[in-house]
């Protein structure tokens, strides 16, 4: 992080956006403009209390995800047209909340672990294995890349639970459409 002013201009996007439903295209250059998106995205994310940022949550139809699973600088993370190549381990249920989806937590089934080769900010390859809470944050930001949400991985249950709630953010979408 620089100690620059902090940019947030970034608006998060809320479900139902149609960014958040397209598969991300990757990126074909690791220039200035990227590392900018992805320092701009960090700001967002720590400014809204979150532990990862996916680029179509800021508008951005590209593969690329930021996270932090902790909040320490040495645990930043961005993975630059990633590849999810396996999921391992137990399946564990953890209570999952989405900046898209603010207000709304589900729990939500997912492998403990998984392989994922990316690339970072200058376009180096690498390939990380993640476990625990860090694996289910980099698979959730790897759903919204493939414009798979929350609401898609909730049960009936908690569906039918937030259907209010689901159905307000669907009326503020449509409210806002037809004052653009
Ligand atoms: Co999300």
């Amino acid at each position: 992080m620089s100690e620059d002013a902090p940019q947030l201009d970034l608006r998060v996007t809320l479900y139902p956006e149609p960014v958040l439903r397209r598969r991300a295209e990757p990126y074909e250059a690791f220039d200035e403009a990227l590392a900018a998106l992805v320092q701009s995205m960090f700001e967002r994310m720590y400014a809204s209390k979150g532990v990862g940022l996916a680029a179509p949550q800021v508008g951005v139809g590209k593969r690329l995800l930021v996270a932090n699973h902790t909040g320490e600088s040495e645990d930043e993370l961005v993975l630059v047209n990633p590849t999810l190549k396996e999921t391992f381990g137990t399946k564990t249920t953890f209570e999952e909340g989405c900046l898209s989806f603010p207000g709304i937590y589900a729990e939500v089934v997912r492998p403990e672990s998984c392989t994922v080769e990316a690339f970072d900010v200058e376009g180096n390859a690498k390939t990380y294995t993640f476990h625990g809470f860090q694996s289910r944050v980099i698979q959730h930001e790897y759903d919204h890349l493939e414009g798979v949400l929350l609401v898609d991985r909730m049960s009936p249950a908690d569906k039918q639970r937030h259907k209010g709630a689901l159905g307000e953010l669907v009326e503020a979408y449509r409210r806002a459409r037809a004052r653009a």
